[in-house]
């Protein structure tokens, strides 16, 4: 039975993608790396400093920890530059109606986001208030495949982990899920995912399990 609905931020609520892509595209290019839309797609829900040891990959040097740190707080300040463009029409479509539907049938809700920028991202598009809880990037170590943030979720919620979903638009989101041993529903990307429980077109489709 499921009592929640833990939602993934970056690509469920809002497509936060091409803002990330244009911010390490900045420091790639500054930094002679190789950067494409590919690599970008695997640091889906991958935390920012593994991001950035993803990116590395490509570099003809190696970084210290020191520059590495350097680096991922040049690329966070100019994408912080790039979330003051997000406004409430960035909402993914039909995102506020499942939010306000499963709020009247009395299903929990709540954030479960890698991002260490959530909380700015919520205010930035008007919804911080409609989240009964919010699990993010400041709240663990270990990020998506890692259970932590969604297991921080059904913490705060107070919840068993059993008896929440989550919906997530990455692959290593569904496996965190499934870690979690919660229900993974799997949209855009994440469909690709074999551990996913369910696959949707449509997010409204998640109305459809509570
Ligand atoms: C995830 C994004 O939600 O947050 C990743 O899908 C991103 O692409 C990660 O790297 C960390 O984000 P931030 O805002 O803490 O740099
Ligand atoms: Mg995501």
């Amino acid at each position: 039975m499921i009592k929640a609905v833990i939602f993934d931020l970056d690509g469920v609520i809002v497509s936060t993608d091409e803002l990330h892509y244009l911010a390490w595209k900045y420091i790639s290019d500054q930094e002679h790396i190789e950067f494409s839309k590919t690599i970008n797609h695997r640091l889906r829900g991958v935390s920012r400093m593994a991001s950035l040891e993803i990116i590395l990959e490509k570099a003809n040097k190696t970084y210290s920890n020191e520059e590495k740190e350097a680096l991922a707080e040049k690329k966070n300040n100019y994408y912080i530059e790039l979330l003051s463009s997000l406004t409430p029409k960035d909402i993914l479509p039909n995102v506020l109606e499942v939010l306000g539907k499963l709020k009247d049938k009395g299903i929990k809700i709540a954030i479960g986001s890698s991002s260490k920028n959530a909380k700015a991202i919520l205010k930035q598009i008007k919804l911080t208030d409609i989240f009964d809880e919010i699990a993010d990037g400041n709240d663990i170590k270990k990020s998506k495949p890692a259970p932590d943030v969604f297991l921080i979720a059904a913490k705060k919620l107070g919840l068993n982990p059993k008896h929440c979903a989550v919906v997530e638009d990455a692959i290593v989101g569904i496996e965190a899920a499934k870690a979690a041993q919660m229900t993974a529903i799997a949209v855009f990307d994440a469909k690709k995912s074999e551990l996913a429980d369910y696959r949707f077109d449509d997010i409204r489709d998640i109305l459809r399990l509570v």
